[in-house]
Formats: structure tokens, C-alpha cells, sequence
């Protein structure tokens, strides 16, 4: 495989959150979790294991879970400021494309964890490094694996984060063994669209030759202001029916109606 190729694979595979129904070609799965199984590991311990629901009515299933997930952490994102705010938590209750993705992409890929594999590793790693960091970077290798070898398919798949609350409740769903982590879930489907390679901060700006370029460190001002700008950039990639409206409007509007 040439470099461009490569390349090429890695700035086209785009975050997908809106899928068409048509089925998956025949393999394809397979295809995405072999790939995923190359990933590699500290001490080559391989923590993952994938779980694959197709089935509609446990999809779901699932999609209620991310509702609940997507409802907590509207809560949260109330206490930014606006231009901080995450796109997908505008409003409540109007978070389309999370629970959306989940009932429309035909697959979806559980990237479950075996804590138990963390030893194969360093035992230095757990003192020095936090218990599990190895442990998540081994997963997010296979995440990552898996995202581009859909897109090397001309299918699309996202990273969808599963926290803590929705973890239980998915893992008593599927029945996932207690000990186990829930790392990840990614949808996969035909896109609905493929949009542009998104941005990506320059080789420039990130590059750093024999020292640290001071030149290139961002004031903590620089940084707010590019926090905003990720808000924005992520704006078209959600489905976003109000972005402007502020909590302030939210709570005006609330009180109106009572
Ligand atoms: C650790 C991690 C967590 C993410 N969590 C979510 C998520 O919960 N929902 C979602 O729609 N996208 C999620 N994403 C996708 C990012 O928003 C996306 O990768 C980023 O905006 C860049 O866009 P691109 O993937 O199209 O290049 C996540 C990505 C990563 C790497």
C-alpha cells in the first residue's frame, strides 16, 4: 500500500451519524473486526472483545440508553457558557442524531474490555502510569482500527462514548459479564452523506523538532478561543434545530408555558 492511499483513508473516514437503511454487503462485519483484532497492545495483552447487535428491537433498546445519556449530559452542558457548548445538547429531549444513529445503522460494534488482560503489561504501567491507562490506549488502538477499516469499505461508523450510568445499564441488556468494560460503541452504515475531510490543525502548528517550540505553546486566551472554534466547526456535523438558543431563552421559555 502507497503512503497517498493511506493518507487518503485516514483524512476521508468522517464521523457518520445519519445512515440509510440498506443492509451491510455480505462479510462486511467481519471484515471491520478482524481489523479491529490487529490493533496493538501493551505487553500484547488484547483486551477486546466485540459484541455485535443487529437485531431492531434490542437496537432499541440501546437507543433508550443513549437518550437517558444524552439527557444527563444536556444537564451538564447548561452550566457552559454558550460558545463552550457541545452542539448535540442544545435542547433537551432534541438530540436526533445519537439515539438516530443507533436505530438506523444496521450494526453495531460493542468494544468491550477484559480488565483482567491489564497484567500482561508492565506491572510499572499500574504504578506509574494510572491502573488503567494501557488498558483504555489498547482499546482505543482497536476503536480506531475499526472507524478506518469501515471507511476502507466505503461504509460508515462513528465513536459513540458510553458513560458510566449507560454502561450498567447496556451491560445488564447484553448481558456482559460484570468485570468487563464497555470501551465504545460504534454504529456502522452506508452514510446517508460523506462530508469533506474535516479540519485538522496544521503540521506546523503541532510539530515540534529536537526541543519544544515555544513559538507554538497557545495562551490559555488561544486556547479558549479554539475551544470555541471546535464548538463551531462541530456545528454542520450534528443535527442541531436551534444552535442559538441559550439557557437563558430555555428557562424564559419554560416559565411561559407554565
Ligand atoms: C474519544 C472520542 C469520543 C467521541 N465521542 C463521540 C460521541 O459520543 N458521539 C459522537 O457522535 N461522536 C463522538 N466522537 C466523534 C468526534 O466528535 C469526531 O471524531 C470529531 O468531531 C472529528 O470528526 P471526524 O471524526 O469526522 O474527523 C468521539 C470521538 C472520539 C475519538
Amino acid at each position: 500500500m502507497k503512503y497517498e492511499d493511506f493518507l487518503g483513508l485516514l483524512k476521508n473516514r468522517r464521523t457518520i451519524r445519519h445512515f440509510k437503511p440498506d443492509p451491510l454487503p455480505k462479510g462486511a462485519i467481519e471484515k471491520i473486526l478482524e481489523a479491529g483484532r490487529w490493533a496493538m497492545s501493551g505487553g500484547n495483552g488484547q483486551p477486546w472483545e466485540f459484541l455485535v447487535v443487529t437485531d431492531r428491537v434490542t437496537k432499541a433498546k440501546v437507543g433508550a440508553i443513549i437518550n437517558g445519556r444524552q439527557e444527563r449530559h444536556w444537564a451538564l452542558e447548561q452550566t457552559r457558557e454558550q460558545r463552550y457548548r457541545h452542539p448535540g445538547h442544545f435542547r433537551p429531549g432534541l438530540v436526533p442524531d445519537q439515539v438516530r444513529m443507533v436505530n438506523e445503522a444496521p450494526a453495531l460494534i460493542i468494544l468491550l474490555g477484559d480488565p483482567r488482560t491489564f497484567q500482561a503489561t508492565v506491572i510499572g504501567n499500574q504504578f506509574f502510569s494510572g491502573e488503567h491507562d494501557i488498558f483504555h490506549m489498547n482499546l482505543g488502538n482497536s476503536a480506531m482500527i475499526m472507524n478506518l477499516a469501515a471507511a476502507s469499505l466505503g461504509l460508515g461508523a462513528a465513536w459513540q462514548t458510553i458513560d458510566r450510568p449507560s454502561e450498567h445499564q447496556l451491560k445488564e441488556l447484553l448481558g456482559i459479564p460484570l468485570e468487563y468494560k464497555i470501551y465504545v460503541q460504534i454504529p456502522v452504515g452506508y452514510p446517508v452523506k460523506t462530508p469533506p475531510p474535516q479540519y485538522r490543525r496544521t503540521l506546523k502548528e503541532v510539530a515540534h523538532y529536537g526541543k519544544y517550540d515555544k513559538s507554538k505553546y497557545r495562551t490559555h486566551d488561544e486556547i479558549r478561543e479554539w475551544l470555541a472554534q471546535c464548538r463551531l466547526g462541530s456545528l454542520p456535523s450534528y443535527d442541531v434545530r436551534k444552535p442559538a438558543q441559550s439557557t437563558i431563552e430555555l428557562t424564559k421559555a419554560a416559565k411561559k408555558k407554565k
